[in-house]
């Protein structure tokens, strides 16, 4: 167990940042002492009003003055092993454990918005993957990357904007709270699931909140000041992003489910800021007409619901690498949209997992085929060796390094307690 940050070192929001991180009894008192009692809304007894999408959370999110859709602050991700068989038993646990935490704080980013996912290896496990749903295991998708792959059997993701709510919602899954927001907890998963604790991750996204952590040795100064994402830029536009329907499996019976993929990733910010300037940044995060045009302002803040990427600047990508020398990141993953649809939504956060800033990737789509062609599109290995290096001047491949890979069905909320291979639908 990690003990606790030195408080005199820290800025508040970061000391909170850093208690999340940690986890763990000690880490939600010294959260709690921090912010004092906060109100947070109580949820519902009755689940069945809550929506039966666990990913619909796009009507309960914050937006900005842009309508864009804010994610909330902070997120924990926890890997979970299953310790019994899944029996009617087990499966009433489980389900009650996640009632708690819906009767407890509202189905929102002032309350809790969380999903559970289950893994390939989980259905293995349990009869076999199930048939009408693409959920292959984890692979490599790129030549650079000397991934891990998540093969443990669940990860629920916690999402608040309130710190204390994250790391309480984890205690009471796993039995060490009596009371939640004033909902007294009967019952834990702690009979049901072990945690793997190398694989709790940890995150948080908004603006001002990654130029907080520049105490690190591996964040340099010049993040700036305002930017929700450490590689300086918002981004999440509403046009930019699938949406909920998109992404939700059509028919079968996890129908109203989706998929999961959690690729975790190194940044190497260093470079990035100190080796190129904003001109170059900006041609390679989204495109060089979006540099030469001055698109972006400092941080995104002149783009409004869009990141600006027509049609034309999308289908320049190869036309950009041979006569510009240079592709942007955003450009190239637009290749993949279908219909001028994007087909992942994104709800990804930045980390210092480890110490070093990084990239919690989570996407959902309808499948996982559509994360790998969206991720072929991001690795454009069509357009290296046209003017751009396999790497260099090609979005961002020369930052970003991925270190785990794992892939999750989401199924829809009445089969979220240890589903079966094929539910009768
Ligand atoms: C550190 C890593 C990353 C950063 C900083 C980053 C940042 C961005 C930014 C600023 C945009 C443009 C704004 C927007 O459209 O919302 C964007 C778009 C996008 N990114 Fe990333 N991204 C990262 C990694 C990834 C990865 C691993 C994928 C996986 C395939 C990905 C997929 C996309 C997609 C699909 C779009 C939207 C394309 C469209 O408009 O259709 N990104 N990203």
């Amino acid at each position: 167990m990690m003990s606790l940050p030195d408080r005199s070192n820290y800025s508040r929001r970061e000391y909170l940042r850093a208690v999340v991180a940690i986890g763990g009894a000690s880490a939600l008192s010294a959260c709690l002492g921090e912010t004092g009692d906060i109100d947070v809304p109580q949820g519902v007894d009755d689940s069945t009003s809550l929506p039966e999408r666990q990913h619909a959370w796009n009507n309960v999110l914050r937006t900005d003055d842009d309508g864009n859709r804010l994610p909330p602050e902070h997120h924990v991700l926890l890997a979970l092993s299953l310790s019994v068989e899944p029996s009617d038993d087990t499966r009433e646990t489980v389900e009650e454990a996640f009632r708690t935490l819906e009767r407890a704080y509202e189905w929102s980013h002032d309350g809790l918005l969380f999903t559970v996912g289950y893994s390939p290896s989980y259905f293995e496990r349990v009869g076999g993957r199930p048939a009408d749903v693409d959920l292959p295991a984890p692979t490599a998708l790129t030549e650079r990357e000397e991934s891990n792959f998540d093969t443990f059997d669940a990860v629920v993701h916690l999402a608040s904007d309130h710190p204390s709510v994250v790391l309480a919602a984890e205690e009471a899954l796993f039995g060490e709270e009596t009371e939640l927001n004033g909902v007294s907890v009967e019952t834990d998963l702690s009979t049901v699931f072990e945690r793997v604790d190398d694989s709790r991750r940890t995150g948080f996204v908004g603006a001002g909140l990654p130029a907080q952590h520049t105490d690190l040795s591996d964040v340099p100064d010049s993040v700036p000041e305002n930017a929700p994402f450490f590689m300086g830029f918002r981004s999440g536009f509403e046009e930019s992003q699938a949406t909920e329907d998109r992404v939700t499996i059509a028919t079968g019976p996890f129908a109203e489910g989706t998929t999961q993929q959690i690729s975790s990733m190194d940044i190497q910010l260093d470079v990035w800021f100190e080796q190129d300037n904003h001109y170059q940044r900006v041609a390679k995060m989204f495109s060089p007409e979006h540099a030469d045009k001055e698109l972006v302002g400092e941080y995104g803040e002149t783009l409004k619901s869009s990141s600006g990427l027509t049609d034309e600047r999308i289908d320049a990508t190869e036309a950009d690498a041979r006569s510009r020398g240079v592709v942007g990141h955003a450009q190239k993953a637009a290749r993949a949209r279908e219909d001028g649809e994007p087909l992942l939504l994104r709800r990804d956060f930045n980390t210092v997992d480890g110490d070093s800033p990084g990239l919690h990737f989570l996407s959902l789509q309808r499948e996982i085929d559509d994360f790998v062609r969206v991720r072929e599109a991001m690795t454009g290995a069509d357009v290296a060796g046209e003017g751009v290096g396999p790497v260099l001047n090609n979005g961002l491949l020369q930052y970003i390094f991925v270190t785990r890979r794992g892939n999750f069905l989401v199924p829809p909320r009445s089969l979220r307690a240890l589903p079966p291979s094929s539910p009768e639908s």
